[in-house]
């Protein structure tokens, strides 16, 4: 089939995974490769793509292969004053809450109304940003850099996604306040397929008052090129993430 130059084409649209002939296969190798065969005959290939630069990200060379299996730590120590119970059919292990660190001298929580303007309504109904989130403050809203942030469950990290958002949507912002809604896309990459709602409706509801829209893309809700094209954050899983280019 592959020999079939219209055929051909389709194959490496649809191709995520790599083929013999890809091997060594990279991000840039695969979207020239693309671009050559839209090229060849002048038009933008047969996928219903919107005309303009695309680029091709490969989800499956960002993912961590031992995902939740790793396990760094080669010893488990509780810390002191945990101990176990042994009950019947399994045991119970009580480890002390954690006492806080004090604050350092300088450090304090950063007062929303302290935060530029155009990002204080994301968080309304917060007083401040606690104590994660006004470390990282800076850095997700100030500058591109990639980052890592791992904090137990209920630490805030939507907050700070949240931060990595208005980062974005603030480089669209005119001085009158509307937001250049088609110039810029932002996508979140959920673990589990049961949360993707949840963000969406989570997203929505604090962007709503910016006239952004945010939509699932998953396996059980697919979305049309035009309802792409109208939604400034795209909700999905990993494995959605591949459709999405
Ligand atoms: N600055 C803040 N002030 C007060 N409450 C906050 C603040 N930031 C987050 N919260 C609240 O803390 C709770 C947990 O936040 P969040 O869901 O973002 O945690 P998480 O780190 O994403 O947890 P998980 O790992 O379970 O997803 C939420 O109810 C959120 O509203
Ligand atoms: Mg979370």
């Amino acid at each position: 089939m592959r020999s079939d130059n219209k055929l051909a084409k389709i194959l490496v649209q649809l191709d995520t995974g790599k083929t013999e002939d890809d091997e060594g296969y990279g991000n840039s190798s695969r979207t020239s490769k693309i671009n050559k065969l839209q090229m060849d005959d002048g038009s933008q290939g047969m996928t219903g793509q919107v005309p303009g630069q695309r680029q091709v990200l490969e989800l499956d060379e960002l993912a961590f292969t031992q995902g939740s299996h790793f396990m760094a730590n080669k010893r488990c120590q509780l810390p002191d004053g945990s101990f176990r119970k042994q009950r019947k059919g399994y045991e119970e292990v009580h480890v002390p809450a954690l006492k806080q660190v004090p604050f350092e001298d300088k450090e304090e929580l950063q007062p929303i109304d302290k935060l530029p303007k155009y990002v204080q309504p994301v968080f309304e109904g917060f007083k401040t940003l606690n104590r994660i989130q006004s470390r990282l403050w800076r850095s997700a809203l100030e500058s591109d850099e990639n980052m890592l942030l791992c904090a137990p469950t209920g630490a805030g990290k939507t907050n700070v996604a949240l931060l990595c958002m208005m980062r974005e949507i603030g480089k669209h912002i005119n001085e009158d306040g509307t937001i250049n809604a088609d110039d810029f896309k932002i996508i979140y990459v959920a673990p589990m397929k049961s949360l993707v709602q949840e963000m969406v409706g989570n997203f929505g509801r604090r962007l709503a008052c910016y006239n952004l829209t945010v939509s699932e893309l998953t396996g059980d809700h697919q979305l049309t090129r035009e309802q792409i094209a109208a939604t400034q954050v795209i909700v999905c899983t990993l494995k959605m993430g591949h459709h999405y280019t």
